[in-house]
């Protein structure tokens, strides 16, 4: 029996680099996409792409090279995405392009080389890591709020123009997550087991959209700690 092919951006490391093993260990073949893959996180994959997908120049004759070499994939979910919090005034143009380009502009320029693959042979996934600031605003986060907004309205956008072809849209969006993304930043999430999500719980999410029936379809999972704690650092 062919075994079912996934690419996962952000694939080396946190979140998507989770969703990569977890696939793996149901039998995926996975595709992952990174700047740079080293070490344990080059185990679970079928296939490493090394690319700067914040890059929006670059972005779009990648993406529909991979579709065109990648015609028996069943899934693809974008994880790669980035954190700038900073006052407005305080974030230089070049973050704002950054955020964007990378939590939003890039899993449509994806999503847009897959669609039409998807929708003739009637069937795939795309699903997207959004976040809980895709819902709620907060101070410092304009950049990645409008990023992961903006990615909700593309997901439900997306899911209505697909749904008659067959083919599945979903949004993730998990709450403070243990992983490299608070690197640098102001603030990390509590330490206590409660206080923050680990990679796991969000690789969970994805596979439960990927292997509900083929008829249903998981719009949009909200996650979280069950104590939302922000520690500064
Ligand atoms: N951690 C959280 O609390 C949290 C909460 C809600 C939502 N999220 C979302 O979850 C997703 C994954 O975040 P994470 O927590 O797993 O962060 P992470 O551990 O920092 O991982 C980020 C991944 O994105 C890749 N990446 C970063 N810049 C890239 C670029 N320019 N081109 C290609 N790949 C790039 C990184 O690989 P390279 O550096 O090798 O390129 C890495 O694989 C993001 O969309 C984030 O917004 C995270």
């Amino acid at each position: 029996m062919t075994r079912p092919r996934a690419i996962v951006t952000g694939a080396s490391a946190g979140i998507g680099l989770a969703v990569s093993e977890r696939l793996a260990g149901e039998g995926w073949d996975v595709v992952g996409v990174a700047r740079r893959f080293t070490g344990e996180a080059v185990a679970p994959f079928a296939r490493t792409l090394s690319v700067d997908l914040a890059r929006a120049d670059g972005v779009d004759s990648f993406a529909r090279s991979l579709a065109a070499e990648e015609r028996g994939v069943d899934a693809v979910i974008s994880c790669a995405g980035v954190g700038r919090f900073a006052p407005l005034e305080s974030l230089a143009i070049d973050d704002l392009r950054h955020v964007v380009d990378l939590n939003l502009i890039a899993p449509m320029i994806l999503a847009r080389a897959f669609v039409p693959l998807f929708k003739t042979r009637r069937r795939g996934d795309f699903v997207f890591i959004g976040s809980e600031a895709a819902h709620i605003a907060g101070p410092r986060g304009t950049a990645y709020c409008a990023s992961k907004f903006g990615l909700r309205g593309f997901v439900q956008s997306l899911r209505i123009e697909c749904a008659a072809r067959g083919v599945r849209v979903s949004l993730i969006n998990p709450g403070m997550t243990d992983t490299a993304f608070y690197e640098g930043q102001a603030f990390v999430p509590g330490s206590e087991d409660h206080q923050h999500l680990r990679a796991a719980d969000c690789a969970g999410a994805v596979a439960l959209v990927l292997n509900a029936p083929p008829g249903t379809v998981y719009d949009e999972i909200n996650l979280s700690p069950r104590t939302r704690v922000i520690r500064k650092t």
